[in-house]
């Protein structure tokens, strides 16, 4: 028989849900019957995602240890049983290791994004994984909960110009395999996701940005065009869904692969 860990009647956190990637993913799990803490440093966008979906509001700012702690207390406490956290608050940083007038990469710009994007993605994760590892097992394999971090490609084959961004996310996927044996033996499952290019306000809006966009997906496989936020949130149910899901690295990409330039 076919089981499943149901995301009905979980207590889930996910960070980032303010906006883009985490907003998508906090509206799928809470239609999916999940009471969803909404954790993101962004207010009232932040507000606005939480009352739309039926969900709590905690600002957060995933590199401080108490703010963090603060939104897995409340989800522990939203009633059912914490089993799932999201990583989704991510920045970008836009720079050559040496740029193009001989500037060495400035480092605290590289520390900026590898605080929120690595120890960030870590804070959730060991804080949210010591909260669901409190509960009781969800199933005869003694199951307790899911965690989904989000990485990029670009922490696969690097990007050009995005160092901070790309060492940040190939330190999420790095971290994968050792948290998922790590929590093995309290039941927890760990994966990572890492999208191509999808359509969020990461880019920023106006003539500009869609301009960057259209050629941004030039070498797209198929289809030709960015990932649609739900497209990425449906895989993240996918993988809470699927119990045998875990320590692995999933691209979403439509078979992009970027190239050296
Ligand atoms: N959009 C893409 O093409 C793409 C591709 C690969 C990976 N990603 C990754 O997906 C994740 C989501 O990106 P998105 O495109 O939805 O971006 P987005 O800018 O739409 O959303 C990111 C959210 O993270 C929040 N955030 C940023 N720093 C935070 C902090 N310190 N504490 C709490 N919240 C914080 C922001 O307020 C925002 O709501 C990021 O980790 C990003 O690197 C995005």
């Amino acid at each position: 028989m076919l089981r499943l860990m149901d995301v009905n009647g979980t207590a889930a956190v996910v960070s980032g849900a303010a906006s883009g990637l985490g907003e998508a993913t906090a509206r799928v799990l809470a239609a999916a019957g999940a009471t969803v803490v909404v954790a993101d440093r962004s207010d009232d966008a932040g507000k606005r995602v939480a009352e739309q979906i039926g969900g709590i509001f905690v600002p957060t700012d995933v590199t401080d240890e108490a703010s963090v702690q603060a939104a897995v207390d409340a989800a522990a406490a939203a009633g059912p049983p914490l089993r799932i956290a999201v990583s989704c608050a991510g920045i970008g940083w836009a720079a050559r290791t040496v740029g193009r007038d001989g500037t060495p990469h400035d480092l605290a710009g590289f520390g900026t994004v590898i605080g929120v994007n690595l120890i960030g993605t870590f804070n959730v994760l060991r804080l949210a994984a010591a909260a669901i590892a409190m509960t009781e097992p969800a199933d005869g394999d003694g199951q307790r909960g899911v965690i989904v971090n989000t990485a990029s490609i670009a922490g696969i084959e690097g990007q050009v110009g995005q160092i901070a961004y790309s060492g940040s996310k190939g330190g999420i996927i790095g971290m994968t395999v050792p948290a998922a044996r790590d929590l093995a033996s309290v039941g927890i499952r760990v994966n990572t996701i890492c999208p191509g290019l999808f359509d969020t306000p990461i880019y920023g809006s106006g003539e500009g940005a869609e301009g960057f966009k259209a050629r941004l997906v030039t070498p797209v496989v198929f289809p030709r065009r960015m990932g649609r936020p739900d497209e990425f949130a449906r895989l993240v149910r996918t993988v809470i869904e699927n119990d045998y899901m875990n320590a692995e690295v999933i691209r979403i990409d439509g078979g992009l692969r970027f190239q050296p330039k």
